[in-house]
């Protein structure tokens, strides 16, 4: 009896560790993924060693180039958002732990996983629909599903009696549930649970103020090929570095922070805080060079099919196959997204200022309202609205 744990070393994953122990009377393994938290790890080894857990059960793992690589940044090739605003930042993480726990599993031979979402969210639902895309029999194990630590207070006294060290907030009312990688932290439950109070400023942990950001703007390049990300003012980076440099500058300018009410997937709205800063500026550069680069009806489809893409991340769907037929499609239109946007960053705001690329689809011959010396003939207009309006003509006729 042998259960791989997704463990932060945080309090209520700690909880869990010995409640796995003393429920199931198993062998817990523990992983801790590096996603880019900013978080010391060592930390979680010194604590799973202290719960009883044998070091070669013990995994820590930098998953950040990984996750930036293969998750992040082929959803931003979507142009992912959820319900119009969500960039999605907890929703990519969750199926690369779910992958690189059912590694571990098969190579440990445990037989269960665990995780430490609540049976009310849609973290569950990720986890698990990815446990079982990668293996069918695998046993799941959702302490907060079962257990019957339902308040902070019990929770709390759990940890108590076993010696579980327990952080004091700072401040009363930290929000209850965090979450942090490279793209994004995400905060919600507690003070953020009545939607019309304002999101108090200690909630912000990642990005400065809008309002106390520098007073002047900063222009920055990102140069993308193939619809990816490969340099920040023209400096080669690899993702997760080119990710974490524009997090540095997201912050610094404050720049994506958002408020929103979302409808999980269990069926019940919910209200999160999100600061995303890089994720944010690196969406309106991938758009700002797909604007010269893709077609309109490429760019048209893709913009029908995001949507669905988005909810299918937010859903935990990634191992689908729908998911990915849509990232053929979506990975395919990206063969000539490759050029250099400019931006400009500015309190709380990021514009495209110029975008240029060698397959730009940009003709300024033919656009221009100067002499345009014959590249597009006025007079065929006449005859494209002609026919366009033959039908409308024809029942302005009959009806008008
Ligand atoms: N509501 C967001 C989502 O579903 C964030 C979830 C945050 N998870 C957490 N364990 N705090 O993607
Ligand atoms: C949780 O339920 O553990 C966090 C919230 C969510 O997954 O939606």
């Amino acid at each position: 009896k042998r259960v791989v744990l997704a463990y932060s070393g945080g309090l209520d994953t700690s909880v869990i560790l010995k409640w796995l122990q003393q429920t199931y009377n198993c062998e817990v393994v523990t992983f801790t993924a590096d996603l880019g938290q900013g978080e010391e790890l060592e930390p979680a080894r010194k604590k799973a060693e202290m719960a009883g857990v044998k070091p070669e059960h013990i995994f820590i793992d930098d998953l950040k180039e990984e996750f930036v690589k293969d998750y992040v940044f082929p959803m931003m090739r979507a142009n992912a958002l959820y319900e119009g605003l969500y960039l999605l930042g907890t929703s990519i993480a969750r199926p690369l732990i779910a992958k690189r726990q059912i590694e571990i599993a098969r190579q440990v031979n445990a037989d269960a996983v665990s995780h430490g979402a609540t049976g009310k969210g849609n973290d569950q639902v990720r986890f698990e629909l990815g446990y079982y895309a990668l293996n069918p029999d695998i046993k799941v194990i959702a302490p907060w599903r079962e257990w019957d630590l339902t308040s902070r207070e019990r929770l709390i006294e759990f940890a108590e009696k076993n010696q579980i060290p327990i952080a004091k907030d700072k401040r009363g009312e930290a929000p209850f549930s965090t979450d942090a990688n490279l793209l994004h932290t995400s905060s919600e439950g507690k003070v953020l649970e009545d939607p019309w109070q304002e999101v108090p400023d200690y909630v912000y942990s990642r990005t400065v103020n809008p309002e106390d950001a520098p007073d002047q703007p900063e222009t920055i390049t990102i140069d993308f090929e193939r619809g990816d990300g490969v340099a920040l003012n023209g400096q080669a980076m690899s993702p997760a570095t080119l990710l974490a440099a524009l997090n540095d500058l997201g912050r610094k300018h404050g720049i994506g922070r958002l408020d929103l009410v979302e409808n999980r997937f269990v069926g019940m709205k919910s209200r999160g805080m999100y600061e995303t800063p890089g994720g944010t500026i690196y969406h309106l550069a991938h758009r700002g060079i797909e604007q010269i680069t893709l077609d309109r009806g490429a760019a048209h489809l893709k913009d029908e099919l995001a949507p669905r893409y988005a909810e299918l991340i937010y859903n935990g769907f990634w191992f689908a196959p729908e998911r990915e037929m849509l990232q053929a499609a979506i990975d395919y239109s990206q063969e000539k997204v490759s050029g250099t946007v400019r931006l400009k960053l500015y309190k709380g705001s990021v514009i495209v200022t110029g975008r240029k690329s060698p397959n730009t689809l940009y003709s300024e011959k033919v656009v221009t309202f100067e002499d345009d010396q014959g590249a597009y003939d006025q007079r065929d207009a006449a005859g494209f609205i002609k026919l366009n309006a033959l039908r409308l003509r024809l029942l302005g006729r009959r009806d008008g």
